[in-house]
């Protein structure tokens, strides 16, 4: 029997203020029209003022130890290794998943943030799950929060209508691979020629070192669409196939694919590569938008408690983001108490 680790917990949080479409073409020149038929979203979450990503990956991460709790009867304190995605950090120093595990009262285990941008939570459970089956963890707490509304620029009607806020939580349990909820393989992969196309260019060593001070719009968070979306179609799409081919799944045979939620348009179009139906795509972007690191784990829950995921359903997850980065997940749907 393989060592493999298997989900046996899932959460979310999301912060309490919702801004419709209308809201945003109130202040921007925009329209809910448009918002709607160009991505798929009515609206999106965004923190109150001095609310952090910290602060919503706690929230999401005590809703995920619940779940598991309920679901195998294990104490959060059994948890000893915390993963955290994120592209939005409390601060650019120290990681902000220490932090998270503090708060949760999880002690002095090892914590760490991996920085993947959408495709985060998808590199966090490849990195949680190789930690299991190596022996080093028996327990995992992965989390994805971003505030992408914390370095949006206010005038800039494309990213505004995209992006909102979030967290989505999951614990991974050392256990077999013929098991309901084990991780049966990930495919990932980046190119970094891509990497002016989804990014903040002031804060990092690049800016500080430079003799000029940066723009203050260089604070801002800038992407290219146009590339993004055909990039996001191409890779979520091989990505997801090279995955099945070695899992052993035809498209049709897959029940729900959780892809990343950026545009409703970008889904349909990968479900199209691949041959879907649109009953095997899961959406949640017209409730939530873009919510980075924290959209598959939010997608994952939504589609848990609208029991659209059902137990012994075959689920493929596909990430895309900045970097550029991808990567895809497999496993059967376990049986999971969740809300
Ligand atoms: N409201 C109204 N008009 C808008 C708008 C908005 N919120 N945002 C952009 N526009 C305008 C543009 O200014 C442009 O106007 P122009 O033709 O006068 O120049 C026009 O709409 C078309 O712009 P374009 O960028 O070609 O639109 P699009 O159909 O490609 O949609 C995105 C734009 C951003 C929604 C789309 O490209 C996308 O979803 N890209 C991928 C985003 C993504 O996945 N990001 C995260 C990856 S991790």
């Amino acid at each position: 029997m393989s060592r493999a680790a298997v989900l046996c917990g899932l959460g979310g949080a999301l912060p309490a203020t919702a801004v419709s479409n209308e809201e945003l073409a109130a202040r921007l020149d925009t329209s809910d029209q448009w918002i709607r038929t160009r991505t798929g979203i009515r609206q999106r979450h965004v923190v109150a003022p001095g609310e952090a990503t910290s602060d919503l990956a706690v929230a999401a991460g005590a809703d995920a130890l619940a779940s598991a709790r309920r679901t195998d009867g294990n104490a959060a304190a059994d948890v000893d290794l915390v993963v955290l995605a994120t592209s939005t950090p409390d601060r650019p120093c120290p990681a902000t998943a220490p932090d998270v595990a503090h708060r949760l009262g999880l002690k002095t285990v090892p914590a760490f943030d991996v920085a993947a941008v959408c495709t985060g939570f998808v590199y966090a459970l490849a990195t949680a799950s190789s930690m299991i089956t190596a022996g080093v963890s028996e327990r995992a707490l992965v989390i994805g929060a971003d505030t992408f509304s914390t370095i949006l620029d206010p005038g800039d009607r494309t990213t505004r209508a995209i992006f909102g806020d979030g967290a989505g939580a999951v614990v991974l349990r050392a256990g077999e691979a013929a098991e309901p909820g084990a991780l049966l393989g990930f495919d990932l992969g980046s190119d970094g020629s891509g990497a002016d196309l989804i990014t903040v260019r002031a804060g990092g060593s690049r800016q500080r070192s430079a003799a000029e001070a940066p723009d203050a719009s260089d604070h801002f968070f800038t992407m290219d669409g146009r590339p993004v979306f055909t990039q996001a179609v191409l890779n979520m799409s091989r990505s997801s196939q090279a995955l099945l081919d070695r899992v052993g799944w035809p498209p049709a045979e897959v029940d729900k694919v959780v892809a990343h939620q950026a545009n409703i348009r970008i889904l349909h179009a990968v479900g199209e590569q691949l041959g879907l139906e649109d009953k095997q795509i899961v959406a949640n972007l017209d409730r939530v938008g873009n919510t980075v690191a924290a959209s598959i784990p939010l997608a994952l829950r939504d589609a848990a408690d609208d029991g659209e995921l059902l137990p012994g359903h075959r689920v493929l997850l596909t990430g895309f983001g900045g970097g550029l980065t991808w990567g895809s997940a497999a496993l059967v749907w376990p049986e999971l108490h969740t809300g």
